[in-house]
């Protein structure tokens, strides 16, 4: 009887001593170092976020990031499609978290495409068209996404753009999101700033922008953001690894694999290591009884 518990209480010790050894293993595969210095950064954050990601301050932000990382010989560059909502937690964290540190490492490699607006309503009863979002002071901020998606062309100054505005909106919600805070983290020009300004009030101007990025997550069935398709094909599966191992979704359907993909774990090895633990420990579990 007692050995008989010892050996019980010995099991459920292998049983966590494994859980934990796995889980170990889950965060060493993690792709994103959190030392890393990555040189596009959104300059500060409040989120309660999970790992933090490096942030360095605006000014050696600016001297970081003017060229990209990496070069790419090969001009076929990975389409990304990332359909978020300006106001939406999901969004903030998994731009900064996820999207952002592997951006840093393999802009060469992908072309971005950010649809705002993704889950935003049109009501046309009235014969004048009204916008609505989920969340109060929402859809002001969609205005300034797609207004300086309109505006910024390079695209290393986009991102910064948008990975600052979605912070500095999140925590300032619902107050509308400063263009000018945004504009100078993202080193725009003021014409520039003073463009997206001007469409942000601009009804005529950035109605037909909201009414794109809305047709644009009807056609891709859009129900929750982010949402995050690769080469316009959207799966499930490369969905649900995006949102925590975004590295190695792009890696796994990006055509010439860079360096930055040939060190880490695949994701079938992650899968292998999470899952080789738990067998090995039923195994000792069924021969102790
Ligand atoms: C970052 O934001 C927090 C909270 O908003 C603030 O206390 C802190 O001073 C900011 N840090 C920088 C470097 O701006
Ligand atoms: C790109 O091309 C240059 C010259 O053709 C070559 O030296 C370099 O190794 C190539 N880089 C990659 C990543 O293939
Ligand atoms: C995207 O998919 C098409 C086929 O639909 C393929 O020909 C192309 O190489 C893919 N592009 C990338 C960058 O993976
Ligand atoms: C659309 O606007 C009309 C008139 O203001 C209003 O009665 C109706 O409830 C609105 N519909 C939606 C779905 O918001
Ligand atoms: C329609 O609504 C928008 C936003 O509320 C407003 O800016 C615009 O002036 C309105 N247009 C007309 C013709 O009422
Ligand atoms: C950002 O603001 C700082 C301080 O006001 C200023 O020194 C810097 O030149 C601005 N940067 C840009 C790109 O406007
Ligand atoms: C601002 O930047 C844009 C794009 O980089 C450039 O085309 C434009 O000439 C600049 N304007 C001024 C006033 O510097
Ligand atoms: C608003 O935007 C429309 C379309 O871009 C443009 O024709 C119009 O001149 C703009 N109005 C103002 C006041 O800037
Ligand atoms: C993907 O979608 C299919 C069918 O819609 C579903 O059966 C499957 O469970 C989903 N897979 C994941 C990982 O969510």
């Amino acid at each position: 009887m007692e050995s008989r518990s010892r050996n019980y209480s010995y099991a459920v010790l292998v049983l966590v001593a494994f859980a934990l050894g796995n889980l170990a293993t889950a965060s060493a595969s993690d792709p994103e170092p959190t030392t890393t210095v990555i040189p596009v950064t959104n300059g500060n954050t409040s989120l309660p976020a999970v790992p933090t990601v490096v942030v360095t301050s605006p000014q050696a932000n600016s001297e970081n990031v003017k060229t990209s990382p990496v070069t790419n010989n090969d001009t076929t560059l990975l389409p990304i499609d990332i359909y978020y909502e300006g106001l939406c937690k999901d969004s903030v964290n998994f731009m900064e978290q996820q999207f952002l540190p592997v951006y840093n490492k393999l802009s060469a490699y992908v072309e971005v495409n950010f649809i705002p607006f993704s889950q935003g309503q049109f009501n046309e009863t009235t014969g004048n068209t009204t916008i609505h979002c989920k969340r109060n002071g929402e859809c002001d901020a969609d205005k300034v996404h797609a207004c300086a998606i309109k505006y910024i062309q390079k695209k290393d100054d986009l991102v910064k753009f948008i990975v600052c505005a979605l912070n500095e909106g999140y925590k300032n919600k619902p107050n509308p999101i400063s263009v000018d805070t945004c504009g100078n983290q993202s080193g725009v020009n003021a014409s520039i700033v003073d463009s997206i300004k001007t469409c942000v009030s601009n009804y005529t101007e950035y109605l037909p922008l909201l009414k794109d990025d809305y047709n644009k997550a009807i056609t891709e069935h859009v129900t929750t953001v982010p949402r995050i398709v690769f080469n316009k094909t959207y799966t499930n599966e490369t969905e649900n690894l995006a949102e925590s191992h975004f590295l190695n979704a792009v890696c796994s359907v990006i055509k010439n694999k860079p360096e930055a993909c040939k060190d880490i774990n695949s994701g079938s090895e992650t899968i292998v290591a999470g899952i080789l633990p738990i067998l090995i420990s039923v195994y000792y579990l069924i021969r102790m009884f």
